[in-house]
């Protein structure tokens, strides 16, 4: 997920970002083609030969592909140096708002923190609700080594005295391996008093949420941690300031924390060798959809899209010209036409110019088989059920828009109805207390600015199949005069997922 949305100059209302307007670079080199020894996560391809050398995720064998290596000399070398080394990096946020890692460590370390005495926390998001995605629980089950390392480094970036990772309540094993890591860490004099004999103290502890979606929402997440039902927070306050328990908190993602320690290993400048300038480094793409082998894989930031779905995810099905469409980076970022995926590439600064976005870099790809409306529609009955309820904007909106999407997915509909619903994620977008206002107004906003006559086409269908072509046509979907009786629309059956049902 990602945040609320400006006018861009594509027309779609795209992520509100607080950088610079991009350069609208065009990249100087084809990126990609990321080498076996440049892969921060070695050990994630578990049964696919082709990708690095695969093992168990036990200590003895994370430290055979470098985990917990000097481990101690990097937290001796302090906040400071840590914190700096993240903003060289270039890293920005995986969780899906793509905002700069190293700048956000350093709100937790104001001048003065130290006199406000008490435990303060890194808070680790590994809820991962977003449909696509699905990379977190990838470093959860196969890497989990990087993620306890990168808690600790990041709590020593922060000055934290504990990490809570908060993993999703359907990621049952996950949590499991986790939990074996943290063991055998503690065991190892990795976690606990005096960690690595530096001196520091830091603890982890493991929280698993109940599979809800706006649990991943940072005040939310906070909230559920604390015992309470997970509806977000007013900001601010800030987590920085007053976060879980009332103290200095940062909530940030899986695999920004579990990239954290090999950049410090290797050097800011090596990561920063990655991608285009604000979008370096390596990223975990999930792509699955239409393709022959739906992968996480890791690669350089920036990588062509086609790329992307071709050397790693073995093509769409049926070959590259039978894509019709792309959601670029999970759920919520608008959908892309097959002939804009085939010279996008992959980082937060392009996908926004194209009037979508990075998100968490799930790849979602539908082949000319599939049904574009159906997948919108299916996503909207998701946010809708997701809603926590508290704002009247995303509630009543979300529920509007996946009823409209339901008729509209049959064509019972007034072609005016696509207008109004859009309006209406015009006016839900800014307007409510977290980003799900906006997570479920830009599926919709994609759809209608790329697949307009598919929508009218259903609509025209629906009135011919209906006899309908001379009545007139209600909002709502009502017809003048129509004959509902018997399970029976003017004597045909009724549609699925219509509104008579
Ligand atoms: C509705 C909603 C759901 C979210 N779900 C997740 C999630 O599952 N995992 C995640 O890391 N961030 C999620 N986020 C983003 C978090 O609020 C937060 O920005 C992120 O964890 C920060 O991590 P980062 O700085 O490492 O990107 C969600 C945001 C919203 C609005
Ligand atoms: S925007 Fe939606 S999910 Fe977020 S707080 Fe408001 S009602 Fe809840």
């Amino acid at each position: 997920m990602f945040r609320p949305m400006t006018k861009s100059n594509s027309g779609i209302r795209t992520a509100g970002r607080r950088f610079l307007a991009t350069a609208q670079a065009t990249p100087n080199r084809v990126h990609g083609g990321l080498q076996d020894q440049d892969r921060i996560f070695q050990n994630l391809y578990l049964g696919n030969s082709k990708r690095c050398h695969t093992g168990p995720w036990d200590l003895k064998s994370a430290m055979k592909i470098g985990d917990w290596y000097k481990t101690k000399e990097i937290i001796l070398k302090g906040d400071k140096w840590i914190i700096d080394e993240m903003k060289k990096s270039g890293l920005r946020g995986r969780g899906g708002a793509g905002f700069p890692s190293g700048l956000k460590w350093s709100f937790m370390n104001p001048p003065g923190w130290e006199k406000n005495v008490g435990p303060r926390y890194v808070v680790v998001n590994g809820d991962e609700g977003e449909p696509g995605t699905c990379k977190d629980r990838e470093i959860m089950r196969k890497e989990p080594h990087k993620l306890v390392e990168g808690c600790l480094l990041a709590g020593r970036a922060m000055n934290a005295t504990a990490a809570y990772i908060y993993v999703r309540g359907e990621f049952y094993h996950e949590a499991e391996t986790l939990q074996r890591a943290i063991d055998e860490a503690y065991k190892a004099g990795f976690l606990g008093k005096n960690v690595c004999g530096s001196g520091y103290d830091f603890d982890v502890f493991i929280h698993r949420g109940e599979g809800a979606y706006i649990c991943g929402e940072e005040t939310a997440l906070i909230e559920s941690l604390e015992g309470k039902q997970g509806k977000p927070r007013l900001k601010p306050p800030f987590p920085a300031g007053v976060g879980l328990f009332g103290r200095p908190s940062t909530v940030t993602n899986v695999e920004t924390v579990a990239v954290s320690p090999t950049i410090l290993r290797r050097g800011s400048s090596w990561f920063a060798s990655f991608g285009r300038e604000r979008n370096q480094g390596t990223k975990l793409y999930c792509i699955s959809g239409n393709v022959n082998e739906p992968c996480t894989v890791e690669e350089e930031m920036s990588i062509p899209l086609k790329d992307l779905i071709e050397k790693h995810a073995g093509g769409v099905k049926g070959g590259w010209d039978n894509l019709q469409a792309v959601i670029p980076g999970g759920s919520s970022t608008p959908i892309l036409t097959a002939k804009e995926c085939e010279d996008q590439i992959m980082d937060y600064d392009s996908l926004r110019d194209a009037g979508s976005g990075f998100g968490t870099a799930a790849v979602s790809v539908f082949d000319k088989q599939a049904d574009v409306v159906h997948g919108i529609q299916r996503l909207l009955a998701f946010y809708k059920h997701e809603s926590c309820g508290q704002c009247t904007p995303c509630r009543e909106g979300s529920t509007y828009l996946s009823k409209m999407m339901d008729r509209l997915a049959v064509g019972q509909a007034n072609e005016k109805e696509i207008d109004q619903a859009l309006e209406l994620t015009y006016k839900v977008c800014g307007h409510s207390i977290c980003a799900m206002g906006e997570a479920f107004s830009w599926p919709y906003q994609g759809l209608v600015k790329k697949f307009r006559p598919l929508l009218v086409q259903r609509i025209q269908n629906y009135k011919k199949e209906h006899n309908l072509a001379d009545r007139e046509l209600k909002n709502g979907g009502w017809y003048k005069g129509i004959n509902l009786k018997d399970g029976q629309v003017n004597g045909s059956p009724i549609p699925r997922n219509s509104l008579y049902h």
